[in-house]
Parts: C-alpha cells; structure tokens; sequence
C-alpha cells in the first residue's frame, strides 16, 4: 500500500447535484479544464443517462480534457469517468460518453442498505448480490477500468456490504468505493467499517478503496481523512464542498489537511494546491453558490485576522496564528497599489502575480474594466481584480449582453428602469418598467425583452471590500419555467433546472442586472443545447 492518494473530484456530478448548481456544457468544460490543472486523478464528469446534455457534456469533456492533443499537455492526462445505474441502458450511456478518453472509467452504483433495497429498489439481498455481479460484468465487457459502489454502504450490514464488495472484485471491479451516501456516520465509525474492509473481504488487496463522504453532519471531511487512515487511497470530493443536500467532502479541506498534517497523516497527493482559491472561484461563479465567507481555505476570511491581539501577533510573526500560508493555497497579495493613474503594464504585473496571464485582447478588456472602476473606486484590491476578471471572462458568451441602464427611484415616484441589451441578432433592444424597487423594475424590464420563461429564486448581495465605493456583487439563481429538465438519479423523476448567474459591478443595481442576465443567458443556452439548435456563442472565453 502506497502513501499515494487519488484524487477522484466529483463537482462535475454529486456537486451539480446540488439545487441550483446547473452548469452549461461549455462551462463544465472549462472546469473541467481547471481540474486538470489542479492535477485531480479522476474526473467524475457527469451522469450521462440523465440527459442527452449531460451525455454530451461527458463525451466533449473525454474527448478534450481526457484526450488532449498531444503537446497540449504539460502533465498527467485525468480518468474521465461517468455514473451508471446498474443497469445495461445506463451503462451504455456511460460508455458512449466516456470511449473518447485516454483513461475510461465506468462508475456503477447499487444500494446496499436495508431501507434503500426495500424502498427504493424493491429488492432483496440475493437479487442485489446477482445484479452486482452482472453489471459490473457488463461494464467490464466495456471498458477495463471499472468502479463499484454499494450505495448508502454508512447504513447497510457490514456482513452483507462484505458479500457484494467480494462479488463486484470477481466480476473484475477495479476500485470499490465506500460511500457514506447519508453522511450518517461519524469518523470513529466510519474508519472502522474501512478497516473491517481490509479485513473480512476477499481479494481486497487487489483493488483501490475509495471513500465518499457527505456532510449532513459536518463530518464530511473528518470521515474522509479516517477512511484514508484506514487504508482508503481514493477520496471523492468536491470543489468548494457542494453536492446533494448539505454537499459532500470538500476538496480544498481534504487536500490541505493531508498537506498541512502530512507528518501525522503521511499521504502524498497530486494537487498542486496554488490553483485551489482560482478554482473555487470559478465554480462558485459557474454554479451561483457563493462561498460562505469563515469557509475553510477558500473563504473570504479564510486568511482574515479580526481582533486586535491577533493582528499584533501577525505582525510580530505570521506563524502565531498562521497554519497556512495564503500564497500555498494560490491568495497572493499584490506588491503593487493599483488605482487611477496605474497604466497597462502595471494591470498585467498585477494581474500575473495573482496567475492570470492575459492575451492581449484580454488585456485590452481587462484594462477598461480596471479605469472603470478606478474612476470610482480611490485603491484598487487584489480582491477588486479577482472581482473583474470573474465578470469579464469566467461567465458564458452573452445572448443578451447588458448595453446600457438607467434607474429612478426613491421616495418621490414610481421606481422605473430603462434597459438597453444587445441581443443575439446583434439588434439593440430597448424598455423601460416600473416596479417595486429599482432590481424589480430592471428585471421586469429585463424580462420584457428576453421573453424568458424563469422565476427567480433567490437573490444575494454583498460588498466583496470594505468601504463605501467597494465593488456590489450579486449572485442570483432563476428556474426554468418550461424546457430544460434534470433528472433524480434515483426516483427517476424529472423537474425543472435551476441556473446561477454572478455580477460585480461598483453600481449595485447594475451587478444586478449582470448576474439575472448571467443566469437567463445559462437557460437560453441550455435551452438551445437540448434541442441540437447550433448557437455561435457557446463557449466561454477564460483566462489563466
Ligand atoms: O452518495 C452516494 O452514494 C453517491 C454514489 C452514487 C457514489 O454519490
Ligand atoms: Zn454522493
């Protein structure tokens, strides 16, 4: 048994589970991408069976993260791996999304739990036993890497979890994975079921174990770190935590805490732990699921010191109340004060000190952004620019791209919004409204136009600096009405997505409009996505 531990990031799949966290196929692409750099070993990108979408999205991410040109690629090329049901339709599916990669991977799943056979599947012991077996035989007829998970193993009977472990390793399962679907267990608990593992099933020693962890009760990563104790060398994480209900073992936490503790824990990854504040950010603006903000390493507070006594000792000395340095997790501090009269040249230092490389087209937008805002705003802030580039290049192609706007309201009159938005055509499209409050009215105006079928359903704000010119940041997330449709993996019932969209402006009112026309854009893409309709503007431009 190695020191080496696999890094298997499910963002892609558990963590687009989460309400609201839909992400378009060319955004999910482009994350995918910032795994690979980040060095994850697999990337579980997506559960192809769901929707003719999320087979799509899995097939172009095999064929380009999972496959890349050769050259392109200055490291480890990731498994790319899909979910399946144990089921043949579902593992077909699986295939015919991920045969383009490199590295396939076919990740089959069964509950074994008492509630869930009962319940949900309607099965008994022995019916479960053979239907592993076959499945995992099937998969195998496919593809040689394959994966098993008994699901809601936290809840099921060890002696009987032990059987189907044994008869997914005959049938040729190549890592088996432990998930505690529930996140029911506590990490005492959970080490020891790994540990019992290792110990009551035949043929263990020839496959990788694998833990998955949830964080009903914020044990998600405690539990993560005693299976890798007992013997786990594959996590199953996610980007920032997100994933179903209360979200699954983050990877940012599991990583560094092997990384900070290595001489207690002793496992190496592959991470390289510089792109981990980059790439929450990414997802955080993808998915509109804001970071909270004392969020362990990646939080706006993460590297924060509050109280007097510790800002002294900071000062004295940044071990006294520093386990980590931001810089280890990619936080680098600007040695430049940026602001008005800062030029070009000055806006690129800045911005590659951070890890942004602009082109220079990119550069171009960048700078009109930064005299923009610098017009307003007396000192500009790392946190600023961070802001800037997220709105300017981590967000789809606009449909609709905002124009122009103007707002009225106050206590003297009908709270009225003028919207002017470019559209697809390239025409310029204009309206006003009036409505409860000035967002209300922009975003009736808003709706006038796009003619889209959403609700919105929810709406947050917040300063991301201190002080009264600080940069607005809205993140809102919209329904469909109509059209695009999710499915629940294990009722196997449909319902209506739900899209994020992210908008940081110095004016609030226009962050505003930003993040609702971010979002509606995602749906319309999506919408055109489903039914095949080619649309020029698919992909999203990034840098860094
Ligand atoms: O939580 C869970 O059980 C899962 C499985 C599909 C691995 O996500
Ligand atoms: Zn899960």
């Amino acid at each position: 048994m190695t020191n080496y531990v696999r890094i298997f990031d499910t963002t892609l799949r558990d963590g687009e589970q989460s309400p609201g966290a839909t992400m378009t196929s060319a955004e999910k692409l482009e994350v995918s991408r910032a795994l690979a750099k980040l060095g994850v070993d697999i990337i579980e990108a997506g559960f192809p069976a769901a929707s003719p979408d999320d087979l799509e999205a899995v097939r172009r991410i095999s064929e380009e993260v999972g496959n890349p040109p050769r050259g392109e690629t200055d490291g480890k090329i990731p498994t790319i791996t899909a979910l399946a049901r144990a089921t043949k339709g579902d593992i077909d599916k699986a295939w015919e999304a991920i045969c383009g990669a490199q590295k396939p991977r076919i990740h089959l799943f069964l509950a074994t739990s008492e509630i869930h056979m009962k319940y949900k599947l309607n099965m008994d012991r022995d019916q479960v036993l053979e239907r592993t077996m076959q499945m995992v035989k099937y998969a195998k007829t496919k593809c040689k890497d394959v994966e098993f998970s008994p699901e809601d193993a936290g809840r099921s009977d060890p002696q009987f979890l032990y059987k189907v472990l044994e008869q997914a390793i005959k049938a040729g399962a190549t890592t088996l994975n432990i998930p505690d679907t529930v996140g029911y267990t506590t990490p005492n608990e959970f080490g020891s079921l790994i540990s019992e593992i290792f110990k009551n099933v035949n043929g263990i020693e020839n496959v990788i174990v694998s833990v998955h962890t949830h964080d009903d009760l914020g044990l998600a990563t405690a539990n993560a770190l005693a299976g890798i104790n007992a013997g786990a060398r594959q996590v199953e994480v996610t980007i920032n935590g997100i994933g179903e209900r209360a979200g699954n073992a983050s990877l940012e936490e599991v990583v560094m805490a092997l990384k900070t503790r290595h001489s207690i824990f002793g496992f190496d990854t592959g991470i390289d732990a510089t792109q981990l504040s980059k790439i929450s950010k990414l997802v955080s603006n993808y998915t509109g699921i804001p970071v909270q903000p004392n969020k362990a390493i990646v939080g706006a507070n993460a590297f924060a010191h509050e109280a007097g006594i510790h800002q002294d000792g900071m000062l004295k000395h940044n071990l006294t109340y520093e386990i980590m340095k931001p810089e280890d997790v990619g936080i680098s501090q600007s040695k430049l004060v940026m602001g008005k009269h800062s030029g070009r040249h000055a806006l690129r230092v800045s911005l590659a000190e951070l890890g942004h490389s602009l082109n220079e087209s990119e550069l171009d937008k960048a700078f009109i952004r930064f005299k923009e805002l610098a017009d307003r705003k007396k000192v500009i802030t790392d946190v600023d620019l961070e802001a800037i580039i997220a709105d300017e290049f981590y967000r789809p192609r606009d449909v609709y791209a905002l124009d122009g706007l103007q707002v009225a309201c106050g206590t003297m009159g009908l709270p009225t919004a003028t919207i002017r938005l470019r559209g697809p055509d390239g025409k310029i499209h204009v309206h006003a409204s009036i409505g409860t409050g000035p967002v209300d009215a922009t975003y009736k105006a808003i709706d006038a136009i796009v003619k889209t079928q959403a609700t919105l359903l929810e709406f947050n704000i917040h300063a991301i600096t201190e002080g009264i010119d600080a940069l607005g940041e809205v993140t809102v997330r919209v329904q469909a009405k109509m059209g695009t449709q999710t499915m629940d993996a294990q009722k196997e019932i449909s319902y209506p997505r739900v899209y994020g969209g992210h908008g940081a402006d110095s004016d609030i009112i226009v962050a505003s409009a930003k993040a609702y026309l971010a979002a509606l854009n995602k749906l319309i893409v999506a919408q055109m996505e489903s039914e095949n309709l080619p649309f020029p503007d698919l992909d999203v431009t990034l840098v860094g």
